[in-house]
């Protein structure tokens, strides 16, 4: 018989833990099954913004990273579909870690943060929904430029 699991945290409860706390890890439901299990993400229940776009980062080469960059606007949900990786996040003033290697889970990440994933496994799988069109213009690359801003509360 299935089990379901999750689900259980109101949507306006996390958006307002959200707000105060920043980036989280945002539990999606599970059903375990023999057969192998199931896990979904749904819009209206378990992501805080309306999703404008998805991309998948696959094949990454062992000792390869990814990111290095901070969006102005672009807000994502990060889940590790398959293997694991590290997601780091820094506002400017500390460094978290967040290991991603599950698939009923993601990390939600604000708006204005450094971001940067590493230390893939092999065959690892990361799917990114995102708040925002793909746009060029809404990144910061260089991280000097993203502590000047920060620290001049332009971002
Ligand atoms: P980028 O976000 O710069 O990834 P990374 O910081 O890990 O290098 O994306 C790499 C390239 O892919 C970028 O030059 C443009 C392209 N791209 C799109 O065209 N659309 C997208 O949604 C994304 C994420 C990237």
């Amino acid at each position: 018989m299935d089990q379901f699991e999750g689900g259980d945290e109101s949507f306006l409860q996390r958006i307002i833990y959200e707000i105060m706390n920043g980036p989280q890890i945002i539990n999606l439901p599970k059903f375990l099954d023999a057969r192998g299990n199931l896990s979904f993400v749904e819009q209206s229940n378990h992501i805080p913004f309306v999703i404008r776009r998805a991309y998948w980062i696959y094949d990454v080469p062992g000792g390869e990273c990814r990111g290095g960059h901070a969006y102005l606007e672009n807000q994502e949900f990060i889940i590790s579909l398959s293997g694991s990786f590290d997601v780091v996040l820094d506002d400017g003033i500390e460094k978290k870690v967040f290991t991603l290697n599950r698939s009923y889970y993601g990390l939600y990440v604000p708006k204005g943060m450094w971001r940067e994933m590493e230390n893939f496994s092999t065959n690892s799988l990361a799917l990114i929904l995102s708040s925002t069109d793909y746009d060029a213009h809404d990144y910061i690359r260089d991280y000097s430029v993203y502590l000047k801003m920060k620290q001049n509360g332009e971002i």
